[in-house]
């Protein structure tokens, strides 16, 4: 489990996730913005045909799009592998804190080194 806080002007781009499925429980909302956007089951569409992703990216594809407010309390399971998502831009004083729960089913599995670096600040 992981604690998100998306202080003023953070976000988090359009990604997949490693994990097989998250359990993400909202806990404190920002004044805007901290949006989740997710376009469902997308993965083999994106790994098939990159305009997809630079058209969704560009926000060309809002139609396909589903927005999920941060509403402390909601508690979401979410299947980040298979849908592009991302958490728009957070503004203002309050930050949007969420405790995320990520599984992976493979014994050892763990998040790139890349991401494990932008999480935590390191890789070991
Ligand atoms: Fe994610």
């Amino acid at each position: 489990m992981t604690i998100h806080v998306h202080r003023d002007r953070d976000e988090q781009d359009w990604h997949f996730d490693v994990s097989e499925y998250t359990i993400v429980l909202h806990i404190l909302a920002p004044e805007k913005g901290g949006v989740l956007e997710y376009v469902p089951r997308s993965r083999t569409e994106v790994e098939q045909d990159h305009d997809v992703l630079r058209a969704t990216v560009a926000g060309e594809r809002q139609a396909l799009t589903r927005e999920l407010a941060t509403t402390p309390g909601t508690l979401v399971l979410h299947f980040g592998r298979v849908s592009l998502h991302r958490v728009t831009p957070v503004y203002g004083a309050t930050p949007r804190i969420s405790a995320t729960l990520s599984y992976i089913s493979t014994p050892d599995g763990q998040l790139n080194a890349y991401t494990r670096s932008r999480y935590f600040g390191r890789t070991e």
